[in-house]
């Protein structure tokens, strides 16, 4: 389907809900749903790319799977992010995508930190679109850690503690886990859940949300157009009441 670039989100977020599901109707083990996942990511990025967004961020685990799904599970999950980043990273430098991760890292293996930050460097020229992977990610944590950090500087003198008024929601933003991420304009969520689950809560205060019972590694490129379609055909308010002159949202004082 053709969108003009107007037309086209900035920012795609999606949840990629539902591996374990496809797998178990199928008589597989639910690790097999996260290698059908796998390829199920690749084709919805090249595709967001094709289409002209930005910035695609793929929840690809939270920080409660990471600490309640059986160990078994996490390892197997860190075996398939280095071998996808390994197998990836043609896919990457062919469509100039850079790699990046928001999430608490630190205790992947030592082998899966190295391939993720080789991976980051060889694509870090690279400017056609942001390919943003929450690992570990926990929005709450996320948010915690941003009035930790906030807190330390007004310790450490570099913010006035007199002046605490001044902290806005973009000075705030600036300490969330990637300060160069544009809020999302889309949140895509598969396999029919209505919830975040913890995923990007300040960053999607305005987002549209689309939610499709499609299991993810069933999501495919026309199950994005057809959110797609419906994101264009969608009226973002912000709060404000539509001129129906020019059909945009503004209030009477101007903003
Ligand atoms: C989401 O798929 C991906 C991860 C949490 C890694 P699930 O594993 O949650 O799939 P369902 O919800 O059990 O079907
Ligand atoms: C959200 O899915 C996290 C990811 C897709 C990585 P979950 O399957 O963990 O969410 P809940 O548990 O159904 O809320
Ligand atoms: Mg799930």
């Amino acid at each position: 389907m053709k969108f003009s670039p107007e037309q086209v989100p900035e920012h795609i977020a999606f949840i990629m809900d539902g591996n374990g599901r496809w797998a178990m109707n199928r008589g597989f083990l639910r690790l097999r749903g996260y290698e059908e996942g796998a390829v199920s990511l690749r084709r919805i990025t090249t595709h967001c790319r094709e289409l002209g967004v930005r910035e695609a961020t793929f929840f690809a685990l939270s920080t409660e799977n990471y600490l309640r799904r059986p160990r078994r599970e996490i390892s197997f999950l860190m075996r398939l992010l280095k071998t996808y980043l390994v197998k990836e990273r043609d896919m990457l430098m062919d469509n100039n995508i850079r790699l990046t991760t928001i999430g608490d890292i630190s205790s992947f293996p030592a082998d899966v930190l190295e391939t993720l930050h080789e991976t980051e460097i060889l694509t870090s020229e690279n400017d056609g679109m942001v390919m943003r992977l929450a690992l570990n990610y926990g929005s709450r944590q996320e948010i915690i850690n941003a009035v930790r950090a906030l807190c330390a500087e007004v310790r450490d003198g570099k913010i006035d503690p007199d002046r605490v008024e001044e902290i806005s929601e973009d000075v705030f933003a600036a300490y969330l886990a990637d300060p160069q991420m544009k809020d999302p304009d889309l949140v895509i969520r598969t396999a029919g859940e209505y919830r975040l689950s913890n995923f990007l809560l300040w960053q999607s205060s305005y987002s549209e949300l689309w939610i499709t019972d499609e299991l993810w590694p069933d999501f495919d490129v026309e199950h994005l157009d057809e959110a797609l379609v419906a994101y264009v055909n969608r009226d973002r308010k912000y709060g404000a009441v539509l001129d129906p002159a020019s059909g945009e949202a503004s209030g009477s004082n101007g903003i």
